[in-house]
């Protein structure tokens, strides 16, 4: 498995693999574009041992208070349970951490047990409930990773 940051021509397979892991609440093509442009350097991807790309995750940091945020991750379903998706939170963190975030924010579906493993298990802590975070009457939770010490200590 490789990471590295997606390129232009990568964006079908995002797409594709986008609408496979959120279906109707997949981004477009176009804000895939959008945050293509805007985040290029926490846009990365996961490709198998055969270069195919598997995996995505996407984030952004505001660098005026060092809030950053994992805006979307998603795995094929065909590599799901292969450490992909903790692999790829992990490298964006490093990156986030690197570029002095002081924290890193996320939301999550409450059932979405393999996901809220990675997040807990990588340091992620629920700050709160929403009853309609997207105002498409779901629940989320709020979770945060601080980092920080890092930034104070740099
Ligand atoms: C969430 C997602 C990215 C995980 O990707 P993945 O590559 O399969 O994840 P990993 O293999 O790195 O880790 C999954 C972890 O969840 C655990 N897990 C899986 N199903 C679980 C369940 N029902 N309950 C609890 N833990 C579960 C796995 O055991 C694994 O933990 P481990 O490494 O300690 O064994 C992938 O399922 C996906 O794309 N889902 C659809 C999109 C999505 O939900 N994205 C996140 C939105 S916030």
């Amino acid at each position: 498995m490789n990471i590295r940051n997606a390129t232009l021509e990568d964006l079908t397979i995002i797409h594709e693999i986008e609408t496979l892991s959120f279906a109707d609440d997949s981004y477009p093509p176009f804000v895939l574009r959008q945050l293509f442009d805007i985040s290029h350097e926490y846009f990365l991807v996961a490709e198998d041992d055969d270069k195919k790309i598997m995996g995505y995750v996407i984030g952004n940091i505001n660098k005026n208070n060092g809030r950053a945020w994992l805006l979307s991750l998603g795995v094929h379903p065909d590599a799901r349970g292969k450490k992909m998706g903790r692999l790829l939170t992990e490298k964006l963190i490093e990156l986030l951490e690197n570029d002095l975030s002081t924290e890193i924010c996320l939301t999550v579906h409450p059932d979405n047990a393999s996901a809220k493993k990675i997040y807990e298990d990588l340091g992620f802590k629920s700050v709160n409930t929403y009853d309609n975070y997207y105002n498409d009457l779901e629940a989320r939770l709020l979770m945060k990773k601080q980092l920080i010490t890092l930034r104070f200590n740099a």
